[in-house]
């Protein structure tokens, strides 16, 4: 499998560092840390999740940990990703906290949350967390093209990654071509527009039509355009069928018509209202 290609089956991605990444990951945004997120955690695991998303943000690192633990599943077949809270200053030091709190020796993927101060001064923290063996891949979220090219222009080690938010309605096209051109792999979080993008009719006309839910949907677009996906959900029939998304594919004639929803003008940008 070549650098920044998926396997045939769409289910593996080789990243340009080497790392062999899911495709597929439980997203853990907005769940508490506590029985409610140890749960969504196991019942992915149990269904064949093979990577779980979460950050310092979410609170729920120790919860994550423990469920990783909990299910048996080795840790090394399990790829986790955790972020960066861009409020505190050094990234190399947050990510020892990480490892304590989810009770691992290395992360597979750290990333710069977002690039609150710019897209820079981060990254050196960064580098050291790889070069410590704590993270084992390094990349960012929320950064455009231009934020893009500017951590790159400062990197030693250039990040292989950029989690962003994309779905069909959020389809950053120009972001995506240049993502392809750096080797850079997109990661889509809110694929299904936290719950909102379930009742659209154009969604829900295609998946009728295939005998799929519109969830699947939405997911397997993600797929087919070539992302990482992380739909997120608490419920254990939920992450199941979110998970149910390599046995089909959506034809050509479905995946323009969704490409035709997008709102965002096929835009470089990572967001059109920004938190930071
Ligand atoms: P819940 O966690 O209660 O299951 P996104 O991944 O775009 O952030 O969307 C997450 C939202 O969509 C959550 O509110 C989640 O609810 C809901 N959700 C996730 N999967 C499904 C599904 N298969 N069917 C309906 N709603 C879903």
């Amino acid at each position: 499998m070549p650098d920044g290609s998926e396997t045939p089956d769409l289910r593996m991605r080789m990243l340009a560092d080497g790392a062999a990444m899911p495709t597929l990951a439980l997203g853990v945004w907005q769940v508490p840390d506590g029985p409610e997120c140890e749960h969504a955690v196991r019942w992915a695991l149990e269904l064949g999740y093979r990577h779980i998303d979460t950050a310092q943000a979410y609170g729920n690192e120790a919860s994550v940990g423990r469920a990783l633990r909990d299910s048996g599943v080795p840790r090394e077949e399990v790829f986790l990703t955790t972020k960066f809270y861009p409020g505190h200053s050094d990234a190399a030091t947050e990510a020892e906290g990480s490892l304590r709190r989810l009770g691992v020796d290395q992360l597979d993927l750290y990333i710069v949350h977002w690039p609150q101060e710019g897209p820079t001064w981060a990254w050196p923290g960064m580098e050291e967390a790889h070069r410590r063996g704590h993270a084992r891949s390094i990349g960012v979220s929320n950064f455009s093209v231009e934020e893009l090219e500017q951590v790159s222009a400062v990197a030693t080690i250039p990040p292989v990654v950029d989690q962003v938010q994309f779905s069909p309605f959020e389809y950053r096209r120009a972001l995506l071509e240049e993502c392809a051109e750096r080797a850079i792999a997109l990661e889509a979080y809110s694929p299904l527009g936290t719950g909102r993008h379930l009742s659209d009719p154009i969604v829900t006309d295609i998946a009728g039509r295939l005998g799929r839910t519109p969830a699947q949907v939405l997911i397997r677009w993600c797929l087919q355009r070539g992302t990482i996906v992380i739909p997120k959900s608490t419920h254990r029939e939920r992450i199941a069928e979110n998970g149910a998304v390599y046995d089909f594919a959506l034809p050509d004639s479905d995946m323009t018509a969704l490409d035709g929803l997008d709102r965002t003008g096929g835009t470089d940008h990572a967001r059109e209202q920004k938190w930071w």
